[in-house]
């Protein structure tokens, strides 16, 4: 399973990365507007801090500016992949834009119909918003669960890139349904390190080490 952290920071995609953590970085507008810079600086910027794909979003809702705002974005950097909104004009740019050889992400998946439909684009991924669904009492897992077992039916390469991921379990539960990729924000990604049994475990051995004076 791929990590990507989901995040325009770029001080903690660099303190994640160097930490071998992570295989690749989504943003969406939102989080490019909290970051205060310019989107081309800091999706360039982060391109740098990995070799796998960065997600960076069109702003566009119709397809010729879809398209053209993709072919920009696709030039910042070659790890570039265009994340595009799961609509029918969205569609029909994931399809254009895949034939000419870009990675595109489809974002705001809410279905396994629609991640059907973006297979059927040629999308490289699929996000099914997990976080938003159960926000609205709509169990977001069961949609990974049903789209995994869809993709597997007929072979769809497109990956399952679990996005709206708010906490551990998430996480857990993604890679028990086959998710290709989880989005992590930071501080969740963080928090799948810590464990109170590690630390109480950890703070016995130092103990009994500095005891017996042991060093290495
Ligand atoms: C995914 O690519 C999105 O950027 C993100 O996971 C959305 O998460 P949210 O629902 O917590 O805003």
């Amino acid at each position: 399973m791929k990590f990507f952290v989901d995040t325009a920071d770029t001080d903690e995609i660099k303190s994640l990365a160097e930490a071998g953590l992570i295989d690749g970085v989504t943003t969406n507008p939102s989080l490019i507007a909290k970051s205060g810079r310019n989107m081309s600086d800091v999706i360039a910027e982060i391109c740098e801090l990995t070799t796998g794909h960065v997600s960076a979003e069109v702003v566009a809702t119709d397809f010729d500016t879809m398209v053209s705002e993709g072919r920009k974005l696709q030039k910042i950097a070659s790890n570039v992949a265009v994340k595009l909104p799961l609509t029918m004009d969205g569609l029909k740019a994931c399809r254009t834009l895949s034939d000419a050889g870009t990675a595109v992400n489809v974002t705001l998946c809410f279905s396994a119909n629609q991640a059907l439909l973006a297979a059927k684009a040629g999308a490289a991924y699929i996000s099914p918003f997990i976080g938003r669904l159960d926000d609205m009492n709509i169990d977001g897992m069961e949609v990974i669960e049903e789209i995994r077992i869809i993709y597997d039916n007929y072979g769809f390469e497109t990956e399952i890139l679990a996005a709206s991921i708010r906490n551990a379990n998430h996480v857990k539960l993604s890679a028990l349904a086959g998710a290709d990729v989880a989005t992590v924000p930071p501080n969740v990604l963080r928090g799948l390190a810590s464990h109170p049994l590690t630390d109480k475990g950890l703070a016995a051995f130092l103990a009994d080490a500095k005891k017996a004076g042991i060093k290495i």
